[in-house]
């Protein structure tokens, strides 16, 4: 749904601002975010799921002011995993009921000011955490809404799950050898603490959905020991994010309302046989909202033909901005965007300028075989864990994030400068 179109010069405009004005204006690299792709993708989620469930955006894909605004107006609520996401949050005006808070090591300081600030759920990752978080909202004089994160041992990636043998990982309390139901009654056991829910987060970029429907099923399983046990039907479940995005031809993502009615279904059967009150149902994708939302503009530097290999072309950014070709063997595709070209294709490696020879952006594209220094290409499907991943190694500065809608386009999240970098250096 991006409005992507070529001008009459063959120039690709994005929200109705060509690319190269956008070059020009804002320097690259750069992504560029189209807010109006944005808030549909955002309001697609948010109707599909409807009234009796909540839409977390899980702002580890990609956050700042801008965006925690638009998910606000949108009526989404907003999952944070650290005290920058928190501040971040919070100073745009995201109301702290409508925040999650996770995280396998949340300092008591970000705990304190999680739970000062009022916000909707914590969501509980160890043993430990069930007291501290109950020690600091008793201490605060508050009581404090809580999940449960749980380990399900099912771990699904693409187009595949597996449904044992997962559970040796940082996150959540096994389901298995009953620690899970024990965390539930150390918990119910706390004041300070008011146990709404349980959380499961079986993986990325997952398109299967069985491992959802394993997981859910998991899930009321230890609904039902619960009440069964205590009495209490624990009013909500979280099945976390994860859900894929095409970041090449090849990928076939579902739509929302397809997840949200299958995550319905599986949800309300599994609960029809414990003879349970189905649970408010939520969820928090991340990369499905803001991953097509956003592509990088680069300019080129140099090509350099190896004979019987490949081309390899050099841009002005590279692993800083998007570490997600290199840390997971990512897919990307890549385009020229800054004019059309007759030229016939060739084999083209788009790597980027750090000293490191893994710098690489798209391992294998074709590009037009005139391709020249001041081509300007775009990657897209950038918008999901590449600013929210980028670094400064070799002291290059983080490209800015511009967001285009109706024609214009303004900065909201700012180039860093090399002032910028000095300026933590204190020596
Ligand atoms: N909820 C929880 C508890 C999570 O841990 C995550 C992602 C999400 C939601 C959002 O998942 P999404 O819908 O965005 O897939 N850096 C990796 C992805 C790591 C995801 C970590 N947790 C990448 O670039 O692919």
């Amino acid at each position: 749904s991006q409005t992507v179109e070529r001008n009459a010069d063959g120039v690709v405009t994005v929200g109705g601002v060509d690319v190269k004005a956008l070059a020009e204006e804002f320097g690259t690299p750069a992504y560029v975010l189209d807010e109006a792709d944005f808030r549909a993708r955002a309001r697609a989620w948010r109707t599909a799921f409807g009234a009796d469930a909540d839409v977390f955006y899980a702002g580890k894909a990609f956050l700042s002011r801008a965006v925690v605004r638009w998910l606000h107006e949108e009526g989404l609520n907003l999952d944070v995993c650290s005290g920058g996401e928190l501040a971040t949050a919070l100073s745009a005006g995201m109301p702290a009921e409508r925040i999650a808070f996770h995280g396998n090591n949340k300092s008591p300081e970000e705990i304190e000011r999680a739970v000062r600030a009022g916000v909707g759920r914590i969501v509980l990752d160890s043993f430990q955490e069930i007291v501290r978080v109950a020690h600091i909202a008793r201490s605060l004089g508050k009581r404090q809404p809580v999940q449960i994160r749980v380990t399900v041992g099912v771990e699904a990636h693409t187009h595949e799950f597996i449904a044992t043998a997962h559970e040796d990982q940082k996150f959540g309390i096994p389901l298995a050898g009953g620690q899970a139901a024990e965390a539930v009654r150390r918990a119910l056991q706390l004041d300070g603490l008011d146990v709404i829910g349980i959380h499961s987060h079986i993986g990325s970029q997952i398109f299967d959905m069985s491992g959802f429907e394993v997981a859910a099923q998991r899930v009321v399983g230890l609904l039902k020991d619960v009440r069964d046990e205590h009495g209490v039907e624990l009013p909500e479940i979280d099945l976390g994010g994860g859900l894929g995005i095409a970041y090449t031809s090849d990928d076939d993502p579902r739509e929302p309302h397809e997840i949200a009615k299958a995550l319905h279904e599986i949800v309300t059967r599994a609960c029809e046989a414990a003879r349970l009150r189905t649970p408010r149902i939520s969820v928090e994708p991340g990369r499905a909202i803001v991953g097509p939302t956003a592509f990088t503009l680069y300019e080129v530097g140099t090509t350099k033909q190896l004979e019987g290999l490949r081309t390899y072309v050099s841009v002005d950014g590279g692993m800083s901005d998007n570490i997600r070709t290199a840390l997971y063997d990512a897919e990307y595709s890549v385009a020229l965007v800054s004019r059309t070209s007759d030229a016939g294709p060739m084999l083209a490696r788009v790597v980027g300028k750090h000293c490191e020879s893994g710098d690489i952006v798209v391992k294998d594209a074709f590009l037009p075989a005139d391709l020249a220094p001041g081509d300007l290409l775009a990657v897209p499907a950038t918008g999901a864990y590449c600013r929210s991943m980028a670094s400064n190694y070799n002291h290059v500065l983080r490209p800015p994030v511009v967001a285009v809608r109706d024609g214009e386009a303004r900065v909201v999240v700012r180039r860093e400068t090399e002032e910028d970098l000095l300026r933590l250096d204190v020596g």
